[in-house]
């Protein structure tokens, strides 16, 4: 007998174990039996396409959604939907695509049909030249914001935001890294998927202590934004140090009837409660609540209507107390308020607050004129989504960001992956010459393994003629330069990192205007956004015509660290082959140069 309808399918010839069913233009049935042994699905992606969206379908029943470019005239690469845990049942995605077709004859035609294929491996062979050598990156697929980092026995745990299936944002799910270095990563499978209640955003872990969330003594909770129509606050916690989480049934734990996410929570030993700040992001504001349990929370106010920089929305706060001039000053909280657009050249930045928590609300610092001071941490344009690792070492706040910018996040010139972190960096706060207590940032001290053998030059003066430093050729040019620069005298003192081919990337040290920039409007491949090509400009905090600089190089950014940190500036650079020469140059008089050092970076 043929069941009407069937009889009107098409079947389209597709890779061994797999059935293609053309249903009509826009919607296709892929079969796998359930005598299949493969782990995976590789899934031919075409960048340039729209989302497909991919229902998967277990024994007939719904199991998940995901959302997949799916080729139609190429495949760029392909992407893996694990399947080894629907083992035994058959397994359908019902798929729904976003093209306009003429007819099925047309649909059958695309080119992920054929090349959809079954495997039990996955190549994650690095194949970008941009990768970078010391910095933590994704093995595959679209990463944004650092997420739920906690430090616990030794090892510090690195989420993110991750899409697995794509080199684009989308299918928001927590991907996991470990480190006992800072340096070295382990991959993990995805800690938490999306579910019912949507895609999982930005959000933050703690070590519960006491048990207070009924998940056991030392559960790790996790707390994050389920996001779909609305945005609302889940709870998962996980029994195994981090490695899977289990998803409250209760959730959400904390529904708004307003856009709000990214929750950031801490536990405090004297009041017994857990605190939580969350973003109100069109709003401008951040919001805050208690709990005695992370599972029902109680508001206790908000900081920031109207002040700092408020163009664009609030996202992934942080919060926590710190030392003030290592101690000397006594301690202030800081507020980290993560903006975007309307950093301070464009797009994503990270604002922050320094002042008080009262374990309810945050109250700001003002300068002499009883206002806000705006403050920046970072003044390159790649370094976003900051926020800190709970429970680090030694009263360590450590903080990682993701070095990229939404303004062009999409569109920079790597595919297997797409985006990095920032290196781990350390925080402090000192007082400046306004009398505004300020947070430092410098490179995490684990990062100082990365030293291979240095070559030294002592005490140079230099002048408009300049003077060259060959960078490491062995590795690419990989590595960290110090410098320790005696500039009262000059206009400006210029430091460029050049290749063979023309491209530089500038520095510019203005001791009278007390500033330091960063050009890369020559630097390489520029042209996919026209937000790339900039000048980031940092205030250097009055180091009087004396400079000392540390300067981070991988294959696709540039760190610099001013003044002991007083400074940072991350941006991302893409020379079409390395830099190999650095070269320093002096206007108005002779720079004095005490000490320049290239430590060559070795890898792993
Ligand atoms: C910041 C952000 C967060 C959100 C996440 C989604 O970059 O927009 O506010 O949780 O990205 O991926």
């Amino acid at each position: 007998m043929v069941i009407a309808g069937a009889a009107m399918t098409c079947h389209a010839s597709a890779a061994d174990g797999i059935t293609v069913d053309h249903l009509g233009v826009n919607n296709t049935l892929v079969r796998v039996g359930a005598d299949n042994a493969a782990r995976y699905i590789l899934l031919p992606v075409q960048e340039a396409n729209d989302d497909a969206t991919v229902n998967v379908l277990v024994d007939g029943k719904l199991d998940r959604v995901i959302y997949v470019r799916l080729a139609k005239s190429k495949v760029d690469y392909k992407v893996p939907f694990d399947i080894s845990s629907y083992k035994g049942h058959d397994v359908v995605l019902n798929i729904v695509s976003s093209q306009n077709r003429a007819n099925v004859r047309e649909a059958k035609d695309d080119a992920c049909w054929s090349a959809i294929s079954l495997s039990d491996t996955f190549d994650t062979t690095n194949t970008e030249k941009y990768r970078p050598a010391y910095h933590h990156t994704p093995l595959y697929g679209w990463m944004n914001d650092p997420n739920g980092m906690f430090y616990k026995d030794g090892v510090w745990h690195l989420y993110y935001q991750w899409n697995p299936y794509g080199s684009k944002w989308q299918n928001m799910t927590w991907g996991h890294s470990t480190s006992t270095d800072l340096v070295n990563w382990e991959h993990h499978p995805a800690a938490i998927e999306p579910d019912g209640l949507g895609s999982i955003f930005s959000g933050s872990c703690a070590i519960d202590h006491t048990g207070s969330a009924g998940f056991g003594k030392d559960a790790v909770l996790a707390m994050y934004t389920s996001a779909a129509t609305s945005q609302v606050q889940s709870l998962a916690a996980s029994r195994d140090n981090g490695m899977t989480f289990e998803v409250y049934p209760g959730n959400p734990v904390l529904p708004l009837e307003s856009e709000a996410r990214d929750p950031n929570m801490f536990y405090d030993k004297e009041d017994g409660l857990w605190h939580l700040v969350l973003a109100h992001p069109l709003e401008h504001e951040m919001l805050f609540f208690t709990s005695p349990d992370m599972k029902t929370w109680t508001s206790t106010g908000s900081f920031g209507k109207g002040l700092g920089a408020q163009g664009g929305v609030w996202e992934c706060p942080d919060l926590f107390e710190l030392p003030v001039d290592g101690g000397k000053g006594g301690s202030k909280w800081v507020l980290l308020c993560n903006i975007n657009p309307d950093g301070p050249f464009g797009g994503s930045g990270i604002q922050y607050f320094t002042g008080d928590y009262d374990g309810k609300t945050f109250t700001a610092d003002t300068g002499a004129d009883g206002k806000v001071v705006t403050k920046w941490l970072d003044f390159g344009k790649d370094n976003y989504a900051v926020v800190s690792w709970s429970d680090a070492p030694d009263a360590r706040r450590t903080l990682i960001g993701w070095m990229s910018n939404w303004q062009y996040a999409a569109e920079v010139p790597t595919r297997q992956y797409r985006s990095a972190n920032t290196l781990p960096r350390e925080v402090s706060l000192f007082t400046a010459d306004d009398g505004q207590v300020y947070a430092a940032t410098v490179p995490s001290p684990e990062i100082d393994a990365l030293r291979g053998k240095p070559t030294v030059r002592r005490s140079f003066s230099v002048g408009a003629k300049g003077s060259e430093v060959a960078l490491p050729a062995a590795n690419g040019g990989i590595c960290e330069i110090t410098l320790d620069i005696d500039a009262r005298r000059c206009d400006t003192v210029e430091l460029t990192l050049s290749n063979p081919a023309g491209e530089k990337a500038v520095m510019t040290y203005d001791p009278k205007a007390q500033t330091c920039s960063f050009d890369r409007r020559e630097s390489g491949i520029t042209e996919f956004s026209v937000d790339f090509p900039a000048v980031t400009t940092a205030p250097t905090f009055g180091s009087n015509g004396y400079l000392t600089l540390r300067i981070f190089i991988d294959r696709s950014s540039v760190e610099i660290f001013g003044n002991d940190g007083r400074f940072a500036m991350t941006n991302l650079v893409f020379p079409t082959e390395p830099y190999n020469t650095f070269t320093v140059k002096a206007t108005g008089a002779k720079a004095k140069v005490n000490k320049l050092t290239v430590y060559p970076i070795s890898i792993k």
